[in-house]
Parts: C-alpha cells; structure tokens; sequence
C-alpha cells in the first residue's frame, strides 16, 4: 500500500517535471579523457542534497530517496521555496566487499541560485546537504531503465573498460562505491540516459 502509492507519486510528480522549453541545469564538468566505451570527467565543488536510504534494492530506495526530495524542491522546506528540476538525480551506492550490507543515497543537484544558501528542509524529510569536492570519475553511458539487474554489470563494464585502457594510468577508487545517474523522467520510454560513476584518480586531474 504504502509503495504503491510512493510509486504512484513518483509517476504523478513526473509528470510535471522537466519542461522541454526550459533549461534544466547540471553539474558541471570538463572531460579529461575521451575513450570509446568512457570518460572521464572533472567536476567542480558542487551543493547537492541528499536523501539517505536504507534498503535493500537500488530501484525502490531511488524512489523512495526521490519522493523525499521532491517534497523539498515542492516547497516541504523552511523558506517554502520552490525549486527547480535539476538533472541528474543520482544514486550513490556503498556495499560491504561481500555484498552482503548496501546503503544507498540518492542526490539532487542545487541550481545555481540555491550552491550558496539552499533552503533547510524539513525536519522530517531527513534531508542532508551534501558538499561535494571537486572530484575526477569515469562515467560510463547507458541507456534504457537503469535496474537492480543490470547496474552492476553497467559498472563491471566500466571497469573492464578502465582496466583494458593502458595509454595512462587511471587510479580506480574502490568499486564498492559507485553511482548511478539518471538523467530522465520515468514516462520518457525511449532515448534514456544513465550513467555509471567511479571516482577515479588521473595525471592532470587532482
Ligand atoms: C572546494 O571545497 C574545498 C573543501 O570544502 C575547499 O577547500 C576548496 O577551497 C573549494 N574549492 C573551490 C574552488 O571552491
Ligand atoms: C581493449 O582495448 C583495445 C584497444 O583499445 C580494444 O581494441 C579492445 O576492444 C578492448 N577490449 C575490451 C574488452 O574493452
Ligand atoms: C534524456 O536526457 C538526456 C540528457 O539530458 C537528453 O539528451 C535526452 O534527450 C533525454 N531523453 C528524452 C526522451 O527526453
């Protein structure tokens, strides 16, 4: 009952976000390196706000995380403000090396107008403001819905892809701490894009 009906906000919310006529904002990055099959990208600091979620599924607890983050950016915070959409919305994801324990994260990029002095939340939204430093990640694209089945063969990809690349050394964080980036709404069934994230260290980047 009470998933059916956080789904059913999910879809209603969707709805009405991300207007085709308006820029949506993003974080934003310079590409250090430009492969086939990745990239990687340098991010500057960056305001986000991030809704912890303790679950066992990367899908439910995105969905949870995001219900909770669109009441702040609807106006669930101290100042009433209204927010708006920003893309990606971002899942971070931490599991223990066995597998066994997850926790999830789920993030929303502050407009520039918010970087400096984002409205508080509401208390009980159990909202934090997460101060990203700059940082290095290699991104890998793919498309269709990102899913608990196939993130992490998405991720395997990707450190294939950095481990078979030897033209520089790239320093791979641990693969037990990605991200998943979802750049659209969920009634958008074709043309979709995500992406996996893995903090990496490279010559002329940090
Ligand atoms: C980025 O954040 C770090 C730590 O919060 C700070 O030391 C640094 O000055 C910031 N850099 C810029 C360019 O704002
Ligand atoms: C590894 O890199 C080589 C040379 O760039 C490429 O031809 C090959 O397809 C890559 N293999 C994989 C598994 O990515
Ligand atoms: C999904 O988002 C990407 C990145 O913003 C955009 O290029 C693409 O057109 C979007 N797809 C749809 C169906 O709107």
């Amino acid at each position: 009952m009470k998933s059916s009906s956080s789904i059913l906000a999910l879809f209603l919310c969707s709805l009405m976000i991300l207007p085709s006529d308006h820029a949506i904002e993003s974080p934003q990055y310079v590409v250090a390196l430009l492969a086939t099959d990745f990239e990687i990208r340098v991010y500057k600091n960056s305001t986000w706000m991030s809704a912890p979620v303790r679950g066992t599924s990367f899908e439910k607890s995105t969905k949870e995380g995001f219900h909770r983050l669109y009441q702040f950016i609807h106006g669930a915070n101290l100042d009433s403000s209204e927010i708006d959409i920003t893309s990606p919305v971002m899942t971070s994801i931490a599991q223990s090396s066995q597998g066994s324990f997850k926790s999830y994260c789920v993030s929303f990029y502050l407009p520039a107008k918010f970087q400096g002095a984002p409205p508080q939340p509401n208390p009980e939204l159990n909202l934090k403001l997460d101060e990203q430093r700059a940082e290095c990640v290699a991104v890998r694209k793919f498309s269709g819905f990102a899913r608990d089945d196939n993130i992490d063969q998405e991720m395997e990809a990707l450190v294939a892809s950095l481990d078979n690349y030897t033209s520089s050394r790239i320093i791979k964080n641990n693969k037990n701490t990605f991200a998943v980036a979802q750049y659209n709404a969920s009634y958008h069934l074709s043309r979709r894009l995500n992406e996996v994230w893995l903090k990496v260290g490279f010559p002329g980047c940090k």
